[in-house]
């Protein structure tokens, strides 16, 4: 049975990257009505940033060569350490419990938002390897991101992420579906690309339910 791990980043309700992953979820439901389904959305219940007591949680870890996930509880030591871990301790276990991470995020400032990276902070620790599980990253962008596209070297959003995901935790298997070109809908200066926002959100839409079905499976 698929686990699925869903969590939302964007400061805003009505957000781009959080209609892909409510289309996602649908779509995943329809094709494992029995599978558990979790939920955080980290701008309504922010997790804290780090603070001294995880790392010094993070430097018992190091001491011990590396994570494992099962000695953590005992490698907070000190009181500010052990405070700490009762922040991370649900944090993981989510993650932990989950086949399927389905991130929504919005592209802030060529990259992810702090509530994204303060959660990420939270749950990783050194050489700590998730690679059974898979990553979904549902995205929007004000602008264009694409090969091809003028800032397309820009998008430390995606890049980070898979460089991150692949690079820290060993999760080859994330796929990123991103609606572009959204500020073209306000911004009077963009309105010639209207139509275009309109087709990468559709197919982004369209996108994410296919693979929906795939991860359902
Ligand atoms: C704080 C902030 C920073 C942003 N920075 C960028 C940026 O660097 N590049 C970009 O293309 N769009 C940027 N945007 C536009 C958002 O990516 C766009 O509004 C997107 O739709 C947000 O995702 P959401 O609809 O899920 O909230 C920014 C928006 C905000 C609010």
């Amino acid at each position: 049975m698929t686990h699925l791990l869903h969590l939302d980043a964007s400061a805003r309700t009505r957000s781009l990257s959080r209609r892909l992953g409510a289309e996602f979820v649908q779509a995943w439901r329809a094709e494992a009505p029995d599978g558990e389904y979790t939920y955080r959305d980290l701008t309504a219940q922010p997790t804290p940033f780090i603070g001294e007591g995880w790392t010094e949680l993070c430097d018992g870890v190091l001491a011990a060569g590396g994570t494992d996930l099962d000695r953590l509880p005992e490698l907070a030591v000190t009181p500010a350490a052990k405070t700490a871990w009762k922040i991370v301790e649900p944090l993981l276990a989510q993650v932990l419990a989950a086949d399927v991470i389905l991130i929504g995020t919005p592209m802030y400032n060529y990259s992810i938002p702090a509530a994204l990276k303060a959660w990420l902070d939270q749950i990783t620790f050194p050489r700590m390897s998730l690679g059974e599980r898979r990553f979904v990253v549902v995205g929007a962008r004000g602008g264009a991101y694409s090969p091809g596209a003028p800032k397309a070297a820009y998008d430390y959003q995606e890049r980070y992420l898979r460089d991150f995901f692949a690079g820290h935790f060993a999760v080859t298997d994330t796929v990123f579906v991103h609606a572009e070109l959204a500020n073209a809908v306000q911004d009077p200066n963009l309105a010639h690309l209207r139509a275009a926002h309109e087709v990468s959100l559709a197919a982004a839409l369209s996108e994410v339910r296919l693979l929906a079905q795939d991860y359902a499976k």
